[in-house]
């Protein structure tokens, strides 16, 4: 596993999870979000499992304070690990004939891409001395694959994360960089039990904890997965709704809406 790592969305939930399974002695975190005292307090059980850790208290989408964070971390000892994993959710509840809340859905759309967006880029923009083996790995949602009413901001930003990876594996692929190597991997949960699926009113199946996520994801980075979904019945359910007829969809869907009834 790699010793040094940044994490993003660090200070509770998936990001907590994972930056407290992967300290260890010999680990160096940089952990991000815009919380510092949630922030210190998951920083100080890392360093009670012997890990070197650093925090920065940020709004993740601006990416001039991200990129200075990245570049004091990495000029200790580089990068290896980069986890961008920052996201926000917010769902639809006005009356339908107000129609989509469009501030609501751009701000969705801003905050979860810009996020990634800016922990990409100021890993990518290291030098290449700084991080010759980077393993980029971004956290999406099953979302992605399953665009809702309810939360269209969320899901077109999850779907943008995913593509926007595919591209820049794509770039790396065909302009390799001479002596560096960027990896990367997707992850795309079901529901996980955190802050954010505990706002969401309707029924959440297969749900897991957060540290069974973070374990998830850990063991699929360990058998180097470019693809990370959980749970699979979740997510072959999924593959199998995509191919159904809309109206069909929508009916089988309809008793696990966010507001039952108000998704009719
Ligand atoms: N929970 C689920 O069911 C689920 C399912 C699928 C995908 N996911 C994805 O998993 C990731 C983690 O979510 P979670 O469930 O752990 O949610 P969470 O408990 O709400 O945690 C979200 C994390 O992101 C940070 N964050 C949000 N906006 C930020 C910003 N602008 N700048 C810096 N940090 C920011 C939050 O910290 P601060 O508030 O301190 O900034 C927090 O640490 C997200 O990308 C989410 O979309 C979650």
């Amino acid at each position: 596993m790699a010793q040094r790592v940044v994490i993003s969305g660090a200070s509770r939930g998936i990001g907590a999870a994972l930056a407290e399974a992967i300290a260890t002695p010999g680990v160096a975190l940089l952990l991000l979000a815009r919380h510092g005292e949630n922030l210190r307090q998951v920083a100080e059980r890392c360093v009670e499992k012997g890990a070197e850790v650093y925090w920065k208290a940020l709004d993740a989408r601006h990416r001039e304070a991200v990129a200075e964070a990245v570049e004091g971390f990495a000029s200790r000892g580089g990068v290896q690990l980069l986890i961008a994993n920052a996201g926000v959710v917010a769902l639809e509840d006005r009356p339908s004939d107000l129609g989509p809340d469009w501030e609501q859905l751009r701000e969705q759309i801003d905050h979860n891409l810009t996020c990634t967006l800016s922990l990409l880029q100021a890993g990518l923009s290291l030098p290449v001395e700084q991080r010759p083996h980077l393993h980029c790995v971004v956290v999406s949602s099953l979302n992605a694959f399953l665009p809702l009413g309810e939360a269209p901001g969320y899901c077109v930003a999850k779907a943008a994360q995913h593509t926007l990876v595919e591209a820049l594996e794509d770039f790396y692929a065909c302009r390799p960089e001479p002596g560096a190597e960027v990896v990367f991997s997707q992850v795309f949960p079901g529901f996980v039990a955190t802050a954010m699926a505990t706002d969401y009113p309707g029924p959440r199946p297969l749900q897991c904890t957060a540290e069974q996520a973070a374990q998830r994801i850990l063991r699929g980075l360990r058998a180097e997965r470019k693809l990370i979904m959980f749970p699979r019945r979740l997510a072959l359910l999924l593959w199998i709704g995509q191919r159904l007829p809309k109206p069909i969809l929508r009916w089988i869907l309809a008793p696990s809406r966010a507001y039952r009834g108000f998704w009719p």
